[in-house]
C-alpha cells in the first residue's frame, strides 16, 4: 500500500545529510526518524529520502487547507513579493485594508459574528489570542479596577506564549513555567450553566473574559454543545464579560461554516474571536476580529506587532479566504465530512471494544480510541497515511479541506487496515 514517488528535489545523499543534522534542534519536538517531508501537492507529502508517499489526513495540522503547495497561493506568493513584502504597521498597505474588509464582508455574509466590525492582523495564532486577551482586559479596564482575570476551559489549547499558555489547561503544557498571568481560571465545559452562572456571577468584578474554541481541537475535537455556548454569551453579557472564541483550528471553513459560531443564534456570537491557521494555507498569517464594544476600549499604541498584515500575508488571506467563503465550498465540505462520519462510524461498529466515539463537524473529526492509538499512528505511516492524535486517545482528522473523495476512501482504507492490523 506504499505510494511510490516521482523525481526527487535534492540528491538523496543531501537529503540524508539534512535528517543526519536533526540533532541541531531543540528538544521539544518527537518526531519520527523515518520521514523528512521534501514536497506536498495537494493532498499528498512526498518523502524522496525514503522514496515514499503519504496521504496527508493532517494537513499540517488544519492549515494547509486548500492543499499542498497550491497553485493560487504559490502565485499569489510569487507576484506579491516581488510587488512589496513588507512595509510594517507604520503605512497602510492596500492588501492588509482588503483582507481586513473582505473578513468582516465575509463574516457577516456567511452567519459568523453580526456586529464583527474591526480587524487586527497578525502572524500566528498564539498571538492573534494574545491580542484577544489583551483587548478583553483592556475593555474589563475601563470598567472596574480589578476587572482583568480570564475564564477559561479544561482540555482547552490556546498557544504557548506566556499570556496564551496561561488560559491553555494542560498542566504538562504549564507546570514546568512557574506563575503565569495571573488571574485565570479553568471551568469545565461539561458543568450545568447555573455553575458558570453562580461562579462568573460571583467574580464579575473581577473577570474581564472568557475564552473557548466552539470545538475544542487540541484537547480532543470536542464540539462545544450549542446550549453552553448560547448560555456563556447570556451569562458573560449579563456580567460585563467579553467572550472570545478561538478559532484557530475550528475555523475558516472547517467544519463546514466559515466560522464555527455561524453555527449560533446571532445573540450568542462572540464580543471577539480569533483566526489563524488556514488563512494563510501554511504563509503565517493570523487575525483578531472584534465588534465595536471592545474596539471602542481600545487606543493607539495599546498593541501591535511587526509583521502583521504585512502585504505579502494580507495578499495570502485574500487569496485563501476568497475560495473558502464560498457557499458551494463549505457545502462540499459538509459533504466530504459525512464520508469520513459514515466510514469511522462502522468501523466503530466492527471494533466497540476500541473505538469509543466518533464526534467532530466538517473535516474536523475525531475518532476516541479506549486507549492512546500512538501504535495505529505508526502504523498507518507504515501503510502511506499522515494522521494525528488529539487529546489522550483521540485521532484527530484534520485533512486539505480540497481533499477530494477518492482521497478519502483510499486513506481511510489505510485506516481500516491499520485498525484491523492492531485490534483483529
Ligand atoms: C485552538 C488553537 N488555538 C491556538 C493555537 C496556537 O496557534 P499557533 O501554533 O499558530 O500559535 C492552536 C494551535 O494548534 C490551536 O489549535
Amino acid at each position: 500500500m506504499l505510494r511510490l514517488k516521482r523525481s526527487p528535489v535534492l540528491a538523496s545523499k543531501q537529503l540524508k545529510s539534512a535528517l543526519d543534522s536533526h540533532g541541531f534542534q531543540v528538544t521539544t519536538y518527537a518526531r519520527p526518524q523515518d520521514l523528512l517531508v521534501t514536497r506536498g501537492k495537494d493532498c499528498t507529502l512526498f518523502d524522496d529520502l525514503h522514496n515514499k508517499s503519504y496521504i496527508d489526513f493532517t494537513a499540517g495540522i488544519a492549515v494547509t487547507s486548500l492543499g499542498h503547495s497550491n497553485e493560487g497561493v504559490a502565485r499569489v506568493l510569487c507576484e506579491q513579493s516581488k510587488k512589496l513584502i513588507h512595509s510594517s504597521n507604520l503605512y497602510y498597505n492596500p492588501e492588509c485594508l482588503e483582507l481586513s474588509k473582505k473578513i468582516v464582508d465575509k463574516t457577516k455574509e456567511l452567519g459568523g459574528q453580526h456586529d464583527c466590525s474591526k480587524v487586527f492582523l497578525c502572524s500566528t495564532g498564539t498571538e492573534a489570542n494574545e491580542a484577544a486577551l489583551k483587548f478583553a482586559k483592556k475593555h474589563g479596564s475601563l470598567l472596574g479596577p480589578k476587572k482583568h482575570g480570564i475564564v477559561a476551559f479544561e482540555n482547552s489549547f490556546h498557544g504557548r506564549t506566556m499570556g496564551a499558555l496561561s488560559v491553555t489547561s494542560n498542566p504538562k503544557y504549564r507546570l514546568p513555567f512557574g506563575d503565569l498571568v495571573p488571574g485565570t481560571s479553568f471551568l469545565n465545559i461539561h458543568d450545568e450553566l447555573t455553575s458558570f452562572a453562580d461562579y462568573i456571577t460571583s467574580k464579575k468584578d473581577e473577570i474581564a473574559g472568557l475564552i473557548v474554541e466552539p470545538v475544542q481541537g487540541e484537547g480532543g475535537v470536542f464540539p462545544v454543545p450549542t446550549e453552553k455556548l448560547i448560555g456563556l454569551k447570556q451569562i458573560c453579557a449579563e456580567n460585563d464579560v467579553v467572550v472570545i472564541h478561538d478559532e484557530i483550528q475550528c475555523g475558516m471553513g472547517r467544519t463546514g461554516k466559515l466560522w464555527a459560531h455561524a453555527y449560533l443564534p446571532k445573540e450568542a456570537h462572540p464580543d471577539i474571536f480569533t483566526s489563524a491557521k488556514a488563512l494563510g494555507n501554511g504563509f503565517p498569517i493570523a487575525a483578531t476580529m472584534v465588534n465595536e464594544k471592545v474596539n471602542n476600549a481600545l487606543q493607539v499604541g495599546d498593541h501591535g506587532t511587526t509583521y502583521g498584515g504585512n502585504p505579502l500575508g494580507s495578499a495570502v488571506g485574500n487569496y485563501v479566504l476568497e475560495i473558502i467563503g464560498e457557499r458551494e465550498f463549505l457545502q462540499d465540505v459538509l459533504n466530504k465530512g459525512e464520508i469520513f462520519k459514515k466510514r469511522l462510524s462502522s468501523l466503530k461498529d466492527r471494533f466497540p471494544e476500541h473505538i469509543k466515539d466518533v464526534r467532530g463537524r466538517g473535516l474536523m473529526i475525531g475518532a476516541e480510541f479506549a486507549e492512546p492509538p500512538k501504535e495505529l499512528i505508526n502504523r498507518c505511516r507504515g501503510l502511506g497515511l499522515l494522521a494525528i492524535t488529539a487529546g489522550k486517545s483521540t485521532v484527530r482528522f484534520v485533512p486539505p479541506l480540497t481533499i477530494t473523495e477518492d482521497e478519502i476512501n483510499e486513506g481511510l482504507t489505510i485506516f481500516e487496515k491499520a485498525v484491523e492490523d492492531i485490534y483483529n
